[in-house]
């Protein structure tokens, strides 16, 4: 991979974003999807982790005004606005589930509609950069999107995000269809971005993976955090293992190794 370029991913801005969530309640009409939500997103790469219908796509959507929310969500501080072309203003990004591109357009098109709302020399400066911190897509960059790979259709949604130059990018299982090999490499593309000053919030379900980059991370089930820690020693933990890693015994013994209990103890710790 060709990462290791000059100014990677430096549409982030200046100021590393922080973003506080606390009593969060969010759902569909009268359906309560996520009750009493409290978590952090730190400057770093948050992850969530959690199964299908846990409610991660429904906390993105939450957090991105999508649908309402109750609770207090500040962003460096200051209440998140509640509509959702605010929320971009004040430097939110969302990449959402599935990615949604427009297939009939070309890459460079898609770009551009990323970053409609920035003055046009800009806007060429950004899509210029965007081709920087993804080669493969300078290669693409006329053709339509419907017709790339999982993989190439989920850089371009992140660059498509990162058109707005946001402070906090959210990212909707970016790893979700891809061969392994594009698993890591997009999953490498959050972690650089988040090194390179862009706070990022990633929900994913490829545990392992996710937690291999992540600095934190949440276990959300059924609508709930159940687990939370530093992403090392919440893969260590029981609950991660046993739920979500598989199988836990010591071979030798047939016994779980004692030094999950502390691990968890540990993890379960709301840092
Ligand atoms: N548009 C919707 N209307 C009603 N219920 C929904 C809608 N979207 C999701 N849900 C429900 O909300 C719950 C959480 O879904 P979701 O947030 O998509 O989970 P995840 O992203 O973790 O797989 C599920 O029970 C799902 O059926
Ligand atoms: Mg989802």
């Amino acid at each position: 991979m060709m990462w290791h370029r000059e100014t990677p991913f430096r549409l982030g801005g200046a100021k590393q974003a922080h973003l506080k969530v606390d009593g969060l309640s969010a759902g569909y009409g009268a359906f309560l999807v996520l009750r009493d939500l409290k978590l952090e997103a730190r400057p770093g790469l948050t992850v969530v982790l959690g199964p299908n219908g846990a409610g991660k796509t429904t906390l993105l959507k939450a957090l991105n005004g999508l649908i309402p929310r109750q609770g207090t969500v500040l962003f460096d501080g200051e209440e998140l606005p509640e509509k959702t072309h605010e929320i971009v203003e004040t430097g939110v990004a969302l990449v959402p589930e599935g990615r949604q591109l427009f297939p009939q357009m070309t890459v460079t098109e898609n770009l551009e509609l990323g970053g409609w709302l920035v003055p046009k020399a800009e806007r060429a400066r950004r899509i210029e950069q965007a081709f920087n911190d993804f080669p493969k897509l300078r290669e693409r960059a006329n053709q339509l999107a419907g017709t790339m790979s999982g993989g190439e259709q989920q850089m371009v949604a992140v660059a498509r995000a990162m058109m707005c130059a946001p402070r906090l990018l959210m990212l909707d299982e970016p790893s979700l269809g891809l061969a392994p090999k594009m698993v890591d490499e997009l999953l490498a593309i959050a972690r650089r971005i988040a090194d390179a000053g862009t706070t990022v919030l990633m929900v994913e379900q490829n545990v392992k993976k996710a937690l291999a980059v992540a600095d934190r991370g949440y276990v959300l089930e059924r609508g709930a955090i159940v687990a939370s820690g530093p992403a090392k020693l919440l893969a260590r933990s029981t609950v991660i293992r046993e739920a979500y890693l598989g199988a836990d015994k010591d071979p030798a013994t047939g016994t779980t190794n004692a030094a999950d209990a502390v691990s968890r103890r540990k993890a379960a710790v709301t840092t």
